[in-house]
């Protein structure tokens, strides 16, 4: 992971915000050149998980830079060849559904069709709530996008939240790795032993 350029954009599923902020810290471990990218609602919104203040705080201070947030500040991405990969983690259903459907209405959708002209990988964490319902076509669709590659995720809470999935964000570092190779790795979704 040293020297790499790593775009990592978080969009607006709060509660997983402190299963990604961890992950960031160790990208900056691992000396990566991690480059912080937020979608208007996350940069935005105070919710029950913490002011929007105080995550562009923690943010900006694990990666030393200014967080890109803005349509107009991530298009340069694409020309600049900015990043070597791109992650979106926590990847909304709102935002997989946009990328899925060639949307470009936010910084987030912008960052990652810039970056993706450059035939560079994308990988998405998911967290949403209707991955089994509505987001299933698009998480389909985007499983057979060229450059595009998962975190594996699963089914969070089955009994209270049955179309629910997220993202092992554990697994990011690795799924970053394996997409620089042109790798998926598995199981994406939960395995059946046979
Ligand atoms: C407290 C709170 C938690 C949310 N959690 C999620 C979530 O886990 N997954 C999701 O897809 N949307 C979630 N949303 C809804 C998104 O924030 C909303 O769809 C928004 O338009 C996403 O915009 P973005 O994809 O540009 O970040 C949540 C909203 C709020 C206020």
């Amino acid at each position: 992971m040293k020297g790499m350029n790593i775009g990592f954009a978080l969009c607006g599923s709060f509660c997983t915000f402190s299963k990604v902020l961890p992950v960031m810290e160790d990208l900056g471990r691992r000396e990566a050149n991690v480059i912080p990218i937020m979608s208007e609602t996350a940069f935005c919104t105070d919710t029950r998980f913490g002011t929007a203040q105080s995550f562009i705080e923690r943010i900006e201070g694990i990666c030393g830079k200014t967080i890109i947030h803005t349509i107009k500040d991530a298009e340069p991405i694409g020309p600049k060849k900015m990043f070597d990969v791109m992650l979106i983690a926590p990847c909304t259903g709102n935002t997989l559904a946009k990328i899925a459907h060639g949307i470009v209405d936010t910084t987030v959708t912008m960052a990652a069709k810039a970056h993706i002209r450059n035939e560079r990988p994308l990988v998405l964490a998911l967290a949403t709530n209707d991955a089994l319902s509505a987001a299933a076509s698009n998480i389909g669709t985007l499983l057979n996008r060229k450059n595009v590659f998962f975190v594996p995720f699963a089914q969070d809470d089955p009994e209270k939240k049955p179309r629910s999935a997220v993202a092992d964000m554990e697994r990011i570092p690795e799924a970053i790795k394996a997409a620089l190779e042109g790798k998926q790795i598995q199981p994406i979704y939960g395995a059946v032993r046979t």
